[in-house]
């Protein structure tokens, strides 16, 4: 990690009351730790708008296995991106439905389209990408 720079920031009470009641009631101990997470959140974002970054996410899916091809077509397209997995988490949540944990690496255009193929599988009830970074760009 490089050398801590303390800076000061102006802003209107009000907003900075609100500010440290959110971050209290999110267990944050001191406002430094918040805003460093704010901004690192907002560099995270920003990577994702660029399609050629290097990225990596975590995409959810709910479905029920018993949908005709459903389990076919998702096996498929997994396959065909293998390169790009490097987990997945398999959990039956009860007789028919499925919730599938798939960890993804790659270049944040080729995740984002790789997660709506998967999430508009015909039968998947519900996907959800979460985008984060690999880590190496961030203190
Ligand atoms: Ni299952």
């Amino acid at each position: 990690m490089g050398e801590l720079i303390r800076f000061g920031v102006s802003m209107p009470e009000a907003l900075l009351k609100q500010f440290d009641r959110l971050i209290a009631e999110k267990g944050y101990r001191n406002r430094s730790e918040a805003v460093r997470d704010l901004i690192r959140t907002a560099l995270v974002e920003e990577r994702w708008k660029s399609d050629e970054a290097v990225v990596a996410g975590t995409l959810t899916l709910i479905y029920d296995h018993h949908a005709r091809e459903l389990t076919r077509q998702l096996n498929r397209l997994q396959h065909d991106q293998h390169q790009m997995i490097i987990s997945n988490l398999h959990v039956h949540l009860d007789e028919h439905n499925c919730l599938e944990v798939i960890v993804i690496r790659g270049r944040a255009g080729e995740v984002k389209e790789m997660a709506d193929r998967l999430k508009s599988i015909r039968g998947v009830k519900h996907g959800q990408l979460s985008i984060t970074s690999t880590g190496a760009d961030l203190e």
